[in-house]
Formats: structure tokens, sequence, C-alpha cells
């Protein structure tokens, strides 16, 4: 399965520095990229319209995703953006249910969920971002913790609806900390997901991809991605450098 890195640009860069940073990485990577790696950006809303233009005037082989999305389809909601308006921006992924979002945004699973459902329905694939807190993983019911993200964020997706799902484990104590979780930590949560999920019905080898996210950086990448279980990396700190983004990248040799 061809593996997929995605660069959180989080709260940082205005649409001018996002397109020098397009530029840099685009002329960094390889040529045969493509063929083994998706390699997705995420930058703020503001610079969605912008990146897209350079993407397609272009012709690169980048993808765009928003790093969140509305629960809510239109109408008297302040601030919000719609699934709708990303897909007509040619937006292909989301980010969901990420734990910055959830702990200083209070989402619940519910909305989550909610949010996931909205994805599905206008066709852009969500990278469904589920993990533990310290405090789970040193009480030991961070896999309970995990399943009720799962089942919760998840509930209703129905099989007709998903082309591709990105589930992302970001466990909160490795994320923008410098602690990156242990390879057998990454290997023991996936392998337990997948075997979650395997029993939905919208459940198939070829449309879920398992990745890992929190602290990635060239040093620890290559023995991450080239982890079987492992189908690729959501990078938040390092995607901000298009040099340790790309050798990230380019860690993957299976
Ligand atoms: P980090 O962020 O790579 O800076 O730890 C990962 C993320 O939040 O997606």
């Amino acid at each position: 399965m061809k593996k997929i890195i995605i660069g959180n640009w989080k709260l940082n860069l205005t649409h001018l520095e996002g397109i020098q940073l397009l530029q840099k990485i685009n002329y960094s990577l390889q040529k045969d990229t493509e063929e083994y790696v998706e390699v997705v950006l995420a930058p703020s809303f503001t610079s969605l319209r912008s990146i897209q233009t350079v993407i397609s005037t272009d012709k690169l082989k980048i993808k765009l995703s928003s790093q969140d999305v509305s629960r809510y389809s239109e109408g008297a909601y302040t601030g919000e953006v719609s699934a709708n308006q990303l897909l007509k921006l040619s937006v292909d992924y989301c980010i969901v249910g990420h734990s910055e979002r959830r702990e200083y945004f209070h989402e619940t699973d519910e909305i989550v969920n909610e949010k996931v459902l909205k994805l599905l329905d206008s066709e852009i694939v969500p990278i469904f971002c589920f993990g533990e807190s310290l405090q789970n993983r040193e009480q030991g019911n961070y896999l309970d913790y995990i399943k009720n993200q799962i089942n919760t964020g998840l509930k209703n997706v129905r099989k007709d609806k998903v082309n591709k799902l990105v589930l992302a484990y970001e466990p909160i104590w490795a994320i923008g900390t410098g602690n990156v979780a242990t390879i057998d930590n990454i290997i023991e949560v996936l392998e337990y997901v997948k075997v979650l999920v395997s029993e939905k019905s919208f459940f198939s080898e070829e449309n879920i991809l398992l990745i890992y996210g929190g602290s990635v950086s060239p040093d620890n990448a290559s023995e991450i991605l080239n982890t079987k279980i492992v189908n690729g990396a959501l990078v938040g700190g390092a995607s901000l450098d298009s040099d340790k983004f790309v050798k990230i990248i380019n860690s993957i040799s299976i």
C-alpha cells in the first residue's frame, strides 16, 4: 500500500509563507516520490485557496488537507467552514479530532463523529486522530480509551461512503514534546485498532490507512515508517521545515 505523509502546519504561516514552503518542498521531492508515497499538506483555512491554485496550476503531485471542518452544513454558525465549502476548493483530506481541538476547543467524540460523517458525505477523506493522554497511559487503560474514541467517533460510518479513511494514532504525550512513542507502543496500538476496525462494516484492507503522529522527525522516521503496519505519518513541527519534511518522506524504503 502507498504510504502517506501529512504535514500539519497548525496555526502557522500566512498564505504567502505557505506558498513558499510548498514550493521548497516540491523542489526537493524526488521525481518518483508519488509512486510510493502520497504527500499531503494541511495549511490554515486562509491558505487553502492559494495553495490549491499553485498545486493545480503547476500540476504538483501534492494533495491538500484542511485542519478542521464544521459539523454543520450551512446556516447561522459564525466562523464555521463546511465540508461542501472545502470540497469546492478541491480539498482532498481533512484532519478531524486532533487532540488540540479536543483539548482546547472542547470537541467531544460525538462532535468528531458528526464531522467525520459530513466529510464522508462530501467525499473528503477524514484523517481521524485518536490517542491517549499520559494519565491514561500511566493508569494502563489506554486501549479502552482508544476503543471508545474509535467506536464513538466512527459511529454510523457507512461502507458505501468510505473510499479511504486515515486513522492517525497520536498519543497526546508525544505531540510537540519530542517524546516519540516507541515502535512497540505504536505497533501495539495500531494492531489493536486494526482488529477493532476490521469488525466494522466499512472495513476493507485497501481503504483503511493506519498512521502515527507525535514528534516524528528525520531521526526517528525511518524506523517508524518502515514498520509494516504503519502506513504513514502525521507530522507537525518538522513539517514546517522543508529539509526535515522531505527527509522524513525520503526515509520510506519499503
Ligand atoms: P508534532 O505534531 O509532530 O509537532 O508532534 C504532530 C501533530 O500534532 O499532528
